[in-house]
């Protein structure tokens, strides 16, 4: 009986789509994909303990004198970057092998909606087969520091296809006719690997609207984005990175297939930051307030937080690090500073944004005050307020009957 292709593990479906691949580059003389397709193998048999298999790739790889060029000297790969005709910059810049130590975290439908993005890349011709269009495109977007471009960079990471990232300050130009002709000349680029091609901070296109005179320029730009979003084929993957997402051209917007919203961290993955970021000077119970303290902070203010109290403590010649320490670098980038301020203005604004359920005993190892001194402020408060309230009920005209 045949093996159907649903009973064949997905590991030996995923072997044999880049096996095809490294054929299929073979057949048309195309080194690039050979290259990049075998790398991708060689990482994927490591990844499935496969050391040996992975190795002897490895060894194959590094012999290979246009890998040697391409991973081992990284200027070489960016000599052929085109650039803008008028400033002479590179409009864009090549990653040959994104590597990074940095691990995303996500929330869990984000993370799900991306594991599936990826897969349609990777087993783009089991869909082509079955009838399905594989147009690999994804808009990211959110507020600044919370990981957009580090998701681009991990995809092309997981995909290990080389990451080509647009320079949007060069790929504007300002000759009429010359940005519609540098993304020309940016996605021309592109096709000729596999590859990610990333337009980060791709609002900074949708802004020439702001420009009268800029309109007619725009809309060739538009123009010229749509066109070249549809002629990419399926081992070009389009990433594209915005803040501000209404400034895009709705046409451009629907191109891309995929959307994902990054949003400031939940609960749970703030404590899963502070738990990589701290890299276990903390205890659980310290994380936890650090948690709710972070509430609607970004990823990059976590991480700015953790790494700043890390430094202070290198630099100052210790070894522990203190919850008060990261509370009051983190209230710091999060515009609260807490520096100088009055020990009982502090308590009260920690109170204010930790909630009536954190303890008192937490609050004072942050300020440097006993459990019973928190007490006494958080009273004094509220006996104040109490009292406000009694006034002003009783100041208030009494009704006519
Ligand atoms: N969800 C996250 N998981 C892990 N690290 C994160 C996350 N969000 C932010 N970071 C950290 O913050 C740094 C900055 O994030 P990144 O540059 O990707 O943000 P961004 O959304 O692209 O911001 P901008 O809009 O300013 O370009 C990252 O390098 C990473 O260290
Ligand atoms: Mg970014």
């Amino acid at each position: 009986m045949p093996v159907s292709a649903s009973s064949t593990p997905s590991s030996v479906r995923q072997y044999v789509f880049d096996i095809g691949k490294i054929v299929e580059g073979a057949l048309r003389g195309d080194q690039a994909r050979v290259l990049t397709y075998t790398d991708r193998l060689r990482s994927r048999l490591e990844e499935d303990g496969e050391q040996q298999a992975a190795l002897r790739l490895k060894r194959l790889l590094s012999g290979s004198p246009s890998h040697m060029a391409q991973v081992a000297d990284i200027a070489e790969a960016r000599r052929g970057l085109p650039v803008d005709s008028e400033s002479r910059l590179p409009i864009a810049d090549i990653d040959p092998a994104p590597t990074g130590t940095e691990t995303l975290v996500l929330e869990q439908d984000v993370g799900a909606l991306v594991e599936r993005f990826v897969a349609s890349v990777q087993m783009a011709d089991e869909l082509v087969a079955n009838g399905l269009s594989v147009s690999p495109s994804m808009l990211i977007h959110g507020p600044p520091g919370v990981g957009k471009t580090l998701l681009a960079r991990s995809i092309a990471q997981r995909l290990g296809f080389p990451l080509i990232t647009a320079r949007t300050d060069a790929l504007i130009s300002s000759y009429l006719g010359s940005t519609a002709k540098n993304v020309r000349m940016l996605f021309d680029h592109a096709a000729g690997r596999p590859c990610v091609l990333f337009l980060d901070e791709f609002d900074a296109l949708g802004k020439m609207r702001d420009d009268s005179r800029e309109l007619g320029e725009l809309k060739r730009v538009v123009i010229s984005l749509l066109q070249n979003i549809d002629a990419l084929g399926p081992d070009h993957v389009l990433l594209a990175a915005t803040n501000h997402e209404h400034l895009l051209d709705p046409a451009i917007w629907r191109r891309f297939t995929y959307k994902i919203r990054l949003g400031p961290p939940s609960v749970e993955a703030r404590g899963e930051l502070f738990r990589r970021f701290l890299r276990g000077h903390l205890e659980d119970q310290d994380i936890e307030v650090l948690t709710m303290l972070a509430e609607g902070a970004t990823g990059a203010e976590i991480k700015h937080a953790c790494e700043d109290s890390l430094r202070a403590m290198v630099l100052g010649g210790r070894t522990e690090l203190g919850l008060e320490v990261v509370a009051h670098t983190l209230m710091h980038s999060l515009d609260d500073d807490t520096e100088g301020a009055a020990p009982e203005d502090v308590v009260l604004r920690l109170a204010e944004r930790l909630g009536r359920k954190a303890s008192q005993e937490k609050i004072g190892r942050i300020v440097g005050l006993s459990q019973s001194q928190v007490s006494r402020i958080l009273n004094a408060k509220e006996d104040r307020h109490g009292r406000r309230t009694t006034a002003s009920n009783q100041s208030r005209p009494q009704k006519r009957r």
